[in-house]
């Protein structure tokens, strides 16, 4: 980022306490442990007061090391620091500014499944949980129906921010976004990767190919198998609940490919 008054002295101390500050108001307890950086003259010339002694814990007195985190744990709190810098996200002006709040995902890392979807509705925006509102409802049934429970999946969106009046992602809200979006998938490391709807699947895979074409067989994001079907919002009652025999066409080839028995229905 550009220093915003060149003729200043970036104050280094000040701007990372402040990070540090704004994580810790995030809920972020640790940070990973990167090799040393070469330091700019400003900060090794200039002391900076002293910092107070960290707080001696009854491990440390005794003299033990903590047990480092497991792999799982460390992405699992990596995820928790990439949330919080999308929470502080102003990359959409208008995006930031209309929205209640971020909404990053629902579920842990290292699951099977990854459900991706278009952005945050109203009911995401005021609850910060993607998919809760009347397509997620849908979307319970159908994990329910493949024989899973909502909390051994991982959801989340291809925008983090609720577009006003739901309108689709413009491109460029879409191309702010997939940093954040390929983070999170890296962190997640899912499996299999199920896009819902034509939205979701064009900006994952950038393709123009409509849903109708993608919908049903395996597509690839870097080596991740991703099954495309149609949006739960558009197997609503007052849209298309007759594409309902679709999905779960689509997902019954989904569960062969994950090596899962396919739950009769009910
Ligand atoms: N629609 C989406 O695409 N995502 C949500 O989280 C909710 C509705």
């Amino acid at each position: 980022m550009p220093h915003p008054f060149p003729d200043q002295p970036i104050n280094w101390r000040r701007q990372v306490l402040g990070h540090l500050d704004s994580l810790s108001a995030a809920g972020v307890t640790w940070l990973p442990n990167a090799p040393p950086l070469s330091l700019p003259p400003t900060l090794t010339e200039a002391p900076a007061a002293a910092a107070p002694p960290p707080p001696v814990t009854p491990a440390a007195a005794a003299g033990a090391e903590p047990a480092p985190a497991s792999p799982l744990e460390q992405r699992r709190q990596a995820l928790q620091m990439l949330a919080a810098e999308v929470k502080g996200c102003m990359k959409c002006p208008e995006l930031a500014s209309t929205r209640t709040q971020t909404v990053f995902a629902d579920g842990p890392p290292g699951v099977e499944l990854c459900f991706i979807g278009e952005a945050p509705g109203a009911d995401e925006d005021a609850q910060g949980l993607p998919f809760v509102g009347a397509a997620g409802q849908l979307l319970n049934k159908i994990i329910a129906a493949c024989g899973m429970k909502r909390e051994e999946v991982y959801i989340c969106n291809i925008l983090k921010c609720r577009p006003p009046g739901n309108r689709t992602p413009l491109p460029i809200e879409a191309s702010n976004c997939r940093g954040f979006l390929e983070r999170q998938l890296e962190l997640v490391q899912p499996k299999f990767i199920c896009a819902l709807g034509g939205s979701a699947a064009a900006n994952l895979l950038q393709t123009t190919t409509p849903i109708g074409k993608l919908r049903g067989r395996f597509h690839d994001w870097r080596g991740i198998p991703v099954m495309v079907t149609y949006h739960p919002a558009y197997l609503l009652p007052h849209r298309s609940p007759e594409k309902k025999k679709d999905v779960w066409e689509d997902m019954k080839i989904l569960l062969a490919r994950m090596g899962r028995p396919v739950p009769a229905r009910t």
